[in-house]
């Protein structure tokens, strides 16, 4: 298969994270005989120093016209500490949202077998968690209406959701459900917010042309708490924006990183791919940063073209580099020697030469391995 992919790694530690998973998507192509052609732009901050433009006309081009996106991470420092900022890195990512219609964002989270210690959770707490998040990300209060008076001394911002935008992503949720477990949950505030009622009525609505799926409701402080106290008992949640947004956040700590999280935004016509962490400025350059979300996420796009065969052989690559501890700081204690890079190269190498693992990578960390 031939596929033109969009690459924006953005900023702070998104280009090093990035760069691995063409490494990845590289070695996927030369075993598979696939042509993955990638078109670099430029978004958030880093388009902003260059163009004074957060999301370019050329970077929406060029997304416009490849067959996916993958995408880095944005954000810096300067413009977090400064709230009167009119141009933000952010509203790139944003704009790019809602400019390919990606109005579905899915977010895996699971808790590894090989991880369980390093989670902050108990171990018998987390042990079996496999959720599949849908947030919806075209709506909601991120795009309603803003409004700062005019002395500045008060603000709103409006959360309005139509019929339709809740029915698209439903679909989704149901049809995600239906292959998994069968249970839904739709988190909300239906006991205090008028978007949420809406959001129930018409789920439910759509829940009957789901009747193998079990609907089921939580209110979203209820659900940050039950994402602790038991987060095994969720299958699919679906989701607004903003709750969507920080209940994965939260959920991203039972696998023990949030360097671990991969995401797909979907929509009508275009699909993109990127990492739910940041862009971890503290961290840049420092060859820390956990690739695996990023390369996790290259493993959806390939799903999202349906080459199953080669988005699992990804997925096993990343659970045999947990495995061997081949893994950043972040979840490895106990060598510290392995950096991003590293952790791209061991991954390549597996998805080419799988079967040669246990026999070069027993001495890996004492350098003798014949593979990195
Ligand atoms: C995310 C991020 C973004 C969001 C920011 C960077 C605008 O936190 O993808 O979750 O809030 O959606
Ligand atoms: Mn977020």
């Amino acid at each position: 298969m031939k596929l033109e992919i969009a690459v924006l790694s953005g900023d702070g530690i998104g280009p090093e994270v990035t760069e691995q998973s063409k490494k990845v998507l590289d070695a996927i192509a030369h075993k598979f005989d696939h042509t993955f052609i990638y078109k670099e732009a430029l978004v958030g901050a880093i388009a902003i120093d260059k163009t004074g433009n957060p999301l370019p006309d050329e970077t929406l081009d060029i997304c416009g016209n490849t067959d996916a996106v993958l995408f880095g991470s944005i954000g810096h420092p300067k413009y977090d500490n400064d709230p009167s900022a009119k141009i933000r890195p952010e509203q790139g990512l944003l704009k790019l949202r809602k400019s390919l219609g990606l109005y579905a964002n899915i977010r895996p989270v699971k808790a590894y077998e090989t991880l369980l210690d390093k989670s902050p959770l108990k171990k018998e707490i987390i042990e079996g968690t496999d959720i599949s998040i849908y947030r919806e990300l075209t709506g909601g209060i991120y795009f309603g209406e803003k409004n700062l008076s005019k002395d500045g001394n008060t603000a709103s911002d409006l959360c309005e959701y139509s019929k339709h935008e809740i029915e698209r992503i439903a679909h989704l949720a149901f049809k995600a459900a239906h292959s998994r477990s069968k249970k839904l949950t739709l988190v909300d505030k239906a006991n205090v917010l008028e978007s949420s009622r809406l959001w129930r009525k018409v789920v439910t609505e759509i829940g009957e042309k789901y009747p193998e799926v079990a609907l089921d409701f939580l209110f979203v402080d209820n659900a940050a708490m039950q994402m602790i106290l038991n987060p095994s008992q969720f299958d699919v949640i679906l989701t607004e924006n903003m709750f969507g947004d920080i209940i994965s956040d939260e959920a991203s700590v039972i696998g023990g990183s949030i360097g671990l999280l991969a995401s797909a935004s979907i929509g009508d016509k275009f699909a993109l791919f990127e990492p739910i962490h940041g862009s971890y400025p503290q961290a840049t350059g420092k060859g820390i940063a956990n690739p695996i979300a990023s390369i996790l996420s290259a493993a959806m796009l390939l799903e999202h073209f349906e080459l199953s065969e080669e988005a699992e052989l990804i997925r096993n690559a990343v659970d045999k580099s947990l495995k061997l501890k081949i893994s950043t700081p972040d979840i490895n204690t106990e060598y510290d020697n392995v950096t991003t890079s590293k952790v791209g190269d061991f991954i390549a190498d597996y998805i080419e030469y799988p079967e040669d693992t246990n026999i070069n990578f027993q001495n890996i960390h004492i350098g003798q391995s014949t593979i990195i």
